[in-house]
């Protein structure tokens, strides 16, 4: 069985909790696109982990852990996250990175920051971790690879190659100043010397992640693909320019996963009951008000990876139903029902109206979107405290009826609710 689950919003949905859930049958996990962008938490006993490229299923023995051939590795931030994962008790020998993977380099850091301070106000708001930068060079066909990080000789003579094109690309693009004030950072000996000593610690988990995968299905075993950011970061289907460089939409796995469409069983979306993004762009619902602090400090949200707090709002019903058909959902795990707990009214967008015309279909450009006022339908909260309940039957009628209204407007069945951070606090709907 091939279990899909993607990011349903702008990320930060709780994927993280949701794949250590369904990790528990899984013999595979595989992440298949973005880097240490990502960041998903997951709680258990008591314990808090921030995890950023390694898959969330590294929690149980005996899962085997993919970084697939879409995912871009930063192996100086892998190795520390790695030896944090250690810490906490937990064994990384079920790790695999595929040869085929993109490396994070020095200079794609630099020129992130560099061209995130040119942007200026006009900024995207990157995780600052090197990934667009990563991926253009991957695109334009001059990336470095896993398979040529480990294979010295390849490496040492890609990196002295790489470290002058970008010397000159930087300096004509931000100045000698800026270039002179990070020459540290990309000289050749230094990252050379970094990057080798990471290579060697790392080069036992390389691997042929697209061949695990298939195997594990062949022999009737579960395998997860575990999504990073969310549908509307995705450099195709969200709100470009304000989108990561990688496809976390489930047709993502696919490509960027090694999978072919027809082995994938289901795709389960993973949304929060109400909006958040960090970073720039456009968010029709966004609250600006008590009611949207009120929110960000009830679900504690701060970015896993930036501490950045997130900009937070009402549900919207238009993304979810995107989200629904981009990926091509079979279910819905909503997380953070609890956090609404307290609200005497819960408003939720069911449309935008764009000029008197009510739009349901996410509007392509980021220009229409942006002449969109969010039409909400008001429904009533509840003050009781959920976060022990176990099934749909312990929810207040109202929480109940707000999954309700959801599942109809969005027309996917949510099949999983999410209560609490930990592990346990979710149930099947
Ligand atoms: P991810 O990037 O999608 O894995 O999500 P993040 O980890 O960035 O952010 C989700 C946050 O919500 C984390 O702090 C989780 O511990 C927390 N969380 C997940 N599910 C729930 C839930 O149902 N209720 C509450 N209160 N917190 C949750
Ligand atoms: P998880 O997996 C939320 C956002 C950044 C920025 C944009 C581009 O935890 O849900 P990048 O560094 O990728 O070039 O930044 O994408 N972004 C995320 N937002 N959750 C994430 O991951 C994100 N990964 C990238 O904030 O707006
Ligand atoms: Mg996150």
């Amino acid at each position: 069985m091939i279990t899909a689950l993607a990011g349903a919003q702008w990320g930060d949905e709780g994927k993280g909790k949701i794949i250590d859930i369904m990790a528990a049958k899984a013999d595979v996990v595989v992440r298949a696109t973005g880097g240490n962008n990502a960041g998903h938490t997951v709680v258990s006993d008591g314990k808090t982990y921030k995890l950023h490229l390694v898959p969330s299923g590294i929690l149980y023995d005996g899962t085997v852990c993919c970084i697939g051939p879409g995912c871009v590795v930063d192996p100086l931030s892998l190795l520390k996250e790695m030896a944090e994962v250690e810490a906490n008790g937990t064994s990384v020998d079920g790790l695999r990175i595929d040869w085929r993977a993109h490396i994070v380099m020095p200079y794609h850091l630099v020129i992130d920051e560099l061209s995130e301070l040119a942007k200026g106000a006009g900024d995207i708001g990157t995780t600052r971790k090197g990934i667009g930068p990563c991926y253009m060079d991957k695109a334009e066909r001059v990336g470095i690879r896993f398979y040529d990080l480990t294979h010295p000789e390849v490496f040492a003579e890609k990196l002295r190659a790489m470290l002058e094109n970008k010397k000159k690309y930087i300096v004509g693009m931000f100045g000698k100043e800026a270039y002179d004030a990070r020459a540290d950072k990309l000289d050749y000996d230094k990252v050379l010397a970094a990057y080798s000593d990471a290579a060697a610690k790392l080069v036992r988990y390389g691997a042929d992640t697209t061949v695990i995968a298939y195997n594990a299905h062949k022999e009737g075993k579960n395998v997860l693909f575990e999504g990073a950011q969310g549908t509307l970061l995705d450099l195709d289907m969200g709100t470009y320019p304000y989108v990561t460089s990688s496809h976390p939409v489930t047709g993502g796995f696919c490509v960027s996963g090694g999978i072919g469409p027809t082995l994938i069983d289901e795709c389960i979306g993973i949304a929060k009951c109400y909006t958040t993004r960090v970073g720039k762009g456009p968010f029709p619902t966004e609250l600006f008000d008590e009611t949207g602090d009120y929110i960000r400090e009830a679900g504690a949200e701060y970015g896993v990876t930036t501490g950045r707090p997130r900009r937070c709002g009402w549900l919207d019903l238009v993304i979810l139903r995107y989200a629904v058909r981009i990926n091509g959902l079979t279910g819905i795990a909503l997380n953070k029902l609890d956090t609404l707990t307290g609200l005497k009214e819960i408003k939720v967008c069911t449309g935008y109206d764009m000029g008197g015309e009510i739009v349901t279909d996410f509007p392509a450009d980021i220009r229409e979107l942006e002449k969109c006022t969010p039409v909400y339908e008001t429904l009533p909260g509840w003050t009781e405290d959920i976060t022990k309940a176990t099934k749909l039957d312990d929810l207040p009628a109202a929480a109940a009826n707000y999954i309700k209204f959801i599942e109809k407007e969005i027309g996917c069945k949510v099949i999983l609710v999410g209560v609490g951070p930990d592990r346990t606090q979710s149930f099947p709907a």
